[in-house]
C-alpha cells in the first residue's frame, strides 16, 4: 500500500473509482453531528501519505469537517496529506470588488495551504489569478484540466456540423480546448452580469447557427443564468438543437427546470460535483495529476 484515499460519505463512488485506477486502499470518514450542529469527524487508518478527496461544492458546510479530518490523519501517523478537491469553491472573489468586501480566493487558500501538503483540482475558477499555485502558497499545486474528459464525452455521437458555444470570453480556454481535438467549429459570445441569476448577452455571427445543432461549453454551471440566456439567443436564432456540457455542475434542481424551460435538450457535467448532470468520471485526469505527487507502486 503507498497511500490512503479517505473520503467523506459524499464522494464515497468517485474515490472508489479513483482508488481503483491507482490501487491504492479507500477508507471512508466517519462524522457524527451534535444536537447543536457541530461535527465530530473521525478518520481511520492511514499511510503515510493520505489523501483526503471532498469536492468543495457547498464549501461553508464542508469546510471546517475538511479541516478536521486533515489535523486527524496527522494526529494518525500521515507525513502528507494530499487534498483533492475536484471543485474548488471560493475561487470566484479574487479581489475586493466594493469596500470591505472579504477577498474569499486568498483567505480560503491560505487556509489550506495551511492543513495540506499539496492540492489537486480541476479547472478552479481563476480569472484574474496567474495559478493555482499563487492561490495556495507554499504547498503543490495541480490544477486538472477536464477539456479532454469533456472531448471523450462528445467525440461518440459524432458531433459533425456541430457548432460549440462558449457563453462568454472567460469560457473560450474551455471552448476551444473541446473543439481542438474534434475539429468542431467555435464561436463565443460577450457578456454582462446584471445580478447573481441574470445576465446580459450578445454571440457575435449568430446567424450561422441556423439548422444546426449547438453544444454550450462552460466551466462552470452555478445558477444557469448565462447558459439560460445563451440558450435562448441560439433557438431564437434558429439552433437546431441546444445542448450544454460543463466541467462542474452547481445547479438546483430548480435551476435545472429553468435551463430545460430556456429549450436546452440536454444538460451534462463531469462528476467533479454529485448529481443528476454527472455523466462522466474525472477520475482519470485526477489520477494522472496524482501520480506526479505521491509514490505509486510502479
Ligand atoms: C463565468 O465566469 C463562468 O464561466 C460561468 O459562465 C458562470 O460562473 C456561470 O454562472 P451562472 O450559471 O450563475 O450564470
Amino acid at each position: 500500500m503507498i497511500a490512503t484515499i479517505h473520503h467523506f460519505d459524499e464522494s464515497l463512488e468517485a474515490a472508489h473509482r479513483l482508488a481503483k485506477l491507482l490501487g491504492f486502499v479507500c477508507q471512508a470518514i466517519n462524522v457524527r453531528r451534535f444536537p447543536d450542529g457541530e461535527s465530530l469527524v473521525q478518520v481511520a487508518e492511514t499511510d503515510a501519505t493520505a489523501i483526503l478527496y471532498r469536492s468543495l461544492d457547498h464549501p461553508n458546510e464542508k469546510l471546517i469537517e475538511l479541516v478536521l479530518a486533515a489535523s486527524a490523519l496527522r494526529e494518525r501517523g500521515a507525513r502528507r496529506v494530499v487534498l483533492v478537491a475536484p471543485y474548488l469553491g471560493y475561487m470566484r472573489q479574487d479581489i475586493a470588488f466594493q469596500p470591505g468586501e472579504a477577498v474569499s480566493q486568498k483567505v480560503i487558500g491560505t487556509l489550506l495551504a495551511t492543513h495540506f501538503d499539496a492540492l489537486v483540482t480541476v479547472d478552479p475558477h481563476l480569472h484574474r489569478t496567474a495559478s493555482l499555485a499563487a492561490v495556495v502558497p507554499g504547498i503543490d499545486a495541480i490544477a486538472v484540466s477536464a477539456a479532454a474528459t469533456l472531448a471523450d464525452l462528445l467525440r461518440p455521437e459524432g458531433v459533425q456540423g456541430t457548432i460549440l458555444i462558449g457563453p462568454d470570453s472567460e469560457s473560450r480556454p474551455w471552448v476551444e480546448s473541446v473543439a481542438a481535438p474534434l475539429g468542431l467549429p467555435v464561436m463565443v459570445g460577450e457578456k454582462r452580469r446584471l445580478g447573481d441569476r441574470q445576465v446580459q448577452l450578445a454571440i457575435a455571427g449568430i446567424e450561422h447557427v441556423r439548422g444546426r445543432p449547438v453544444v454550450l461549453i462552460d466551466d462552470l454551471i452555478s445558477s444557469g443564468g448565462t447558459l439560460a440566456r445563451c440558450a435562448e439567443l441560439l433557438l431564437r436564432a434558429g439552433a437546431a438543437r441546444v445542448e450544454a456540457v460543463a466541467t462542474h455542475c452547481l445547479a438546483s434542481p430548480d435551476d435545472l427546470a429553468k435551463l430545460a424551460r430556456a429549450g436546452i435538450a440536454r444538460v451534462r457535467s463531469t462528476d467533479t460535483v454529485a448529481g443528476p448532470t454527472a455523466s462522466v468520471a474525472i477520475a482519470s485526469a485526477l489520477a494522472a495529476a496524482l501520480v506526479k505527487l505521491v509514490p505509486t507502486r510502479a
